[in-house]
C-alpha cells in the first residue's frame, strides 16, 4: 500500500507544489523520491548476479544522490527535517500509539523516521489526503508476519489511538493476553472520533479484553466489518450495532455474551456474515433475521438459544451456511428449511429438536454439501428422498432414535465422503456394494444400532462395529423342512466357538442335537 502510494506521490508532485506552502516540505518530498531510488539501486548493487558495470553505475549514482541529499538537507537546515509530507503531530501520535502497545522501549523516531514513506512500519499504512499530507489509515497488531508489531505483556489501549482521525482499519490480535494480570476495557467515549473514517475493526484473541462492548461502537457509521472474536467480553449484544447499516461482516463469536439476539439487527440489510457463535446467548431467534436479505453465513452455534427456527428465515435465499448446532432449539425440523435454495452447509446437530425426517422434501436440497442432523432427537425412518441430494458430501444422522432400514440408494450419492448413522435404532441389513465400503472406510459409521447387520461379500472391507447378518437354516429330518431365520452376532459367535471353519465367509457348524445350522453371510441371498 505504502509503496504504491509512493508512486502516486511522485506523479502528483505538480499538484502538491500548489498545495504545499513551504519549499522545505517540497524539498523533502523530492528527497523522499530520490531516496526511494537510492534504496532500489543499493538493493540492485548488492546482487552478485549483476555485473561490475552495474555496480559501478549504481555507485556513481549513489555519489550523485548523496550530493543531492546534502544539498537538500542544507536547504532545510534549522527546520524540522521531515522526510515525507506528514504532519509532525500525526507522526508523534503513531509513535506513541505503538509505544502504548509495544512498550516505551520502542524508539520509533530513531528506527522509522519516515513511517509513511521510505521506512514503513510493518502493520501500519498510510494514505495521502487532499491536503497533500500523509495520514495513518491502517494499524495492525498481531503475530502475522516475522516482523509484525507485537503487544507487550502490559499493553494498554493508548488514548492517542483515537487521535488518528483518518484511521480506516484497526486490528488488534493476541494483544491483551491476561484477564487477571492485565485486564483492558474498551473505552466508552472516543469512538466518535472514528465515526467518519473507521471501516474495519478487528479485536481478536484477546482474553485480557474484558468488560462490555460499549454502545458507542454504534457510532462508527462507516463500519463494514466488525470482528470481536475470542476475547473476554461480557454483557449483551449492543442494540446500537443496528445503526451500522453498512456492515457486511459482524462476528462476535467466542466471548461471554449473554441475552437475546436483538430484533433490530434485522436492519443490517447489507450483512453477508453474522457469526455470534460460542457465547451464552439465550431466548428465541427474532423473526426479523429474515430481513437480512444478503446473508450468506449465519452461525449461532454453541449458545443457549431456544424455541423454533423462525419461519421467516426461509427468506434468506442466498444463505449458504446455517449453523445452529449446540443450542436448545425445539419444535421439529421446520418446513421452512427447504426454502433455503442456496444452502450448502446445514448444521443443526445437538439440539433437542425432535420430530422426524419425513416432512421435508430433501430432493429440494440440490446445493447442499453438508447436512449434520446428529443428536437432535429424530425418530422415524430415513426417507429415500435423502438419496437425492446430489451434491451431498457429508451426511450425519448419528445419535438419534431413527429406526427402519438404511436405504441402499444412499450409495448413489457420488460425492458422499462420510455417512454417519451410528447410535440409532436402525435395523435390517446393510447391502452396500464393496466399492462403497472401500470408498468410505471408517467414514461410514453404523455402529451402535442393535438390530443392524451387514450382508458380507467375500474379502471386502467390513463396516466397523456392525455384525454380519447370520441366518439359521434349520434342516431337520432328512432335509424335509428348511427354516430360515435371522440370527444375531452373539449366536454366531457362540456357535462359531464350537469349532466352525470359514470358507470365504461361509460357516458350517454342526450342533449337538443333530440340527444343521448353516450360517450364510452372503451371496446365497
Ligand atoms: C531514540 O533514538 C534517538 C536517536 O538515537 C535518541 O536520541 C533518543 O533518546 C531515543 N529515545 C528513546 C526513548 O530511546
Ligand atoms: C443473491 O445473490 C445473487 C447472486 O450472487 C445476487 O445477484 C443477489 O443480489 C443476491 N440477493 C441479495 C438479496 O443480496
Ligand atoms: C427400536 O426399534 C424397534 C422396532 O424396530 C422397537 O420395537 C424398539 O422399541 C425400538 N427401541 C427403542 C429404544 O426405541
Ligand atoms: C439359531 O440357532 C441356534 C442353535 O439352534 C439358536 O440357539 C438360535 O436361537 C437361533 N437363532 C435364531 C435367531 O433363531
Amino acid at each position: 500500500m505504502a509503496r504504491e502510494s509512493r508512486e502516486t506521490l511522485v506523479l502528483d508532485k505538480g499538484r502538491l507544489k500548489r498545495t504545499l506552502d513551504g519549499d522545505c516540505e517540497l524539498a523533502g518530498l523530492q528527497l523522499h523520491a530520490v531516496l526511494s531510488g537510492v534504496y532500489l539501486l543499493s538493493v540492485l548493487a548488492q546482487s552478485y548476479l549483476l555485473g561490475m558495470a552495474l555496480r559501478f553505475l549504481s555507485w556513481k549514482c549513489h555519489l550523485v544522490l548523496c550530493f543531492v541529499f546534502h544539498f537538500l538537507s542544507c536547504l532545510c537546515k534549522g527546520q524540522d527535517s521531515s522526510l515525507s509530507p506528514m504532519k509532525n503531530k500525526e507522526k508523534e501520535i503513531i509513535y506513541s500509539v505503538i509505544q502504548g502497545f509495544v512498550g516505551k522501549g520502542w524508539n520509533g523516531s530513531y528506527l522509522y523516521p519516515d513511517p509513511c514513506g521510505w521506512t514503513p512500519i510493518q502493520g501500519v499504512s498510510c494514505e495521502q489526503y487532499d491536503d497533500g499530507f500523509w495520514y495513518v489509515t491502517t494499524v495492525n497488531f498481531g503475530p502475522f508476519f516475522d516482523n509484525s508489531l507485537l503487544c507487550s505483556h502490559d499493553a494498554q489501549l493508548p488514548p492517542q489511538l483515537f487521535y488518528l482521525k483518518h484511521l480506516k482499519v484497526l486490528s488488534l490480535s493476541s494483544c491483551f493476553r491476561s484477564p487477571t494480570k492485565n485486564p483492558v476495557k474498551l473505552p466508552l467515549s472516543n469512538w466518535d472520533n472514528f465515526s467518519h473514517s473507521l471501516e474495519s475493526l478487528t479485536l481478536r484473541s484477546n482474553p485480557g479484553l474484558v468488560g462490555t462492548i460499549p454502545s458507542t461502537i454504534g457510532n462508527l457509521r462507516k463500519l463494514q466489518s466488525l470482528v470481536i472474536l475470542e476475547n473476554g467480553l461480557i454483557g449483551e449484544l449492543p442494540l446500537s450495532i443496528s445503526n451500522l447499516v453498512r456492515l457486511r461482516q459482524l462476528v462476535l463469536a467466542g466471548n461471554y455474551l449473554v441475552g437475546e439476539v436483538p430484533a433490530n439487527y434485522g436492519r443490517l440489510s447489507e450483512l453477508l456474515i453474522f457469526d455470534a457463535s460460542r457465547n451464552s446467548l439465550s431466548g428465541v431467534l427474532p423473526p426479523t433475521l429474515g430481513f437480512l436479505d444478503s446473508l450468506l453465513k449465519l452461525d449461532l452455534s454453541s449458545n443457549m438459544l431456544e424455541g423454533e427456527l423462525p419461519r421467516q428465515l426461509g427468506r434468506l435465499k442466498n444463505l449458504t451456511l446455517l449453523d445452529i448446532s449446540y443450542n436448545k432449539l425445539r419444535g421439529g425440523l421446520p418446513m421452512t428449511l427447504q426454502e433455503f435454495v442456496s444452502l450448502k452447509h446445514l448444521i443443526l446437530s445437538n439440539n433437542p429438536i425432535g420430530g422426524d425426517l419425513l416432512g421435508i422434501r430433501w430432493e429440494n436440497f440440490q446445493n447442499t454439501e453438508t447436512l449434520d442432523l446428529s443428536n437432535i432427537g429424530l425418530e422415524g425412518s430415513v426417507p429415500e428422498s435423502m438419496a437425492k441430494m446430489k451434491r451431498l458430501r457429508f451426511l450425519d444422522l448419528s445419535n438419534n432414535n431413527l429406526s427402519g432400514n438404511v436405504c441402499t440408494s444412499l450409495e448413489n450419492l457420488t460425492s458422499l465422503r462420510a455417512l454417519h448413522v451410528n447410535g440409532n435404532n436402525l435395523s435390517g441389513r446393510l447391502d452396500f456394494s464393496e466399492t462403497f465400503y472401500m470408498k468410505m472406510g471408517m467414514r461410514f459409521a453404523a455402529w451402535n444400532n442393535a438390530n443392524l447387520c451387514y450382508i458380507a461379500k467375500p474379502k471386502h472391507q467390513i463396516p466397523y462395529g456392525v455384525k454380519p447378518c447370520v441366518q439359521n437354516i434349520t434342516i431337520s429330518e432328512g432335509l424335509s423342512a428348511i427354516k430360515i431365520t435371522e440370527g444375531n452376532y452373539e449366536d454366531s459367535f457362540v456357535v462359531a466357538s464350537f469349532g466352525g471353519s470359514c470358507f470365504y465367509g461361509l460357516w458350517w457348524v454342526f450342533t449337538v442335537n443333530g440340527v444343521l445350522n448353516v450360517f450364510l453371510w452372503n451371496m446365497l441371498f
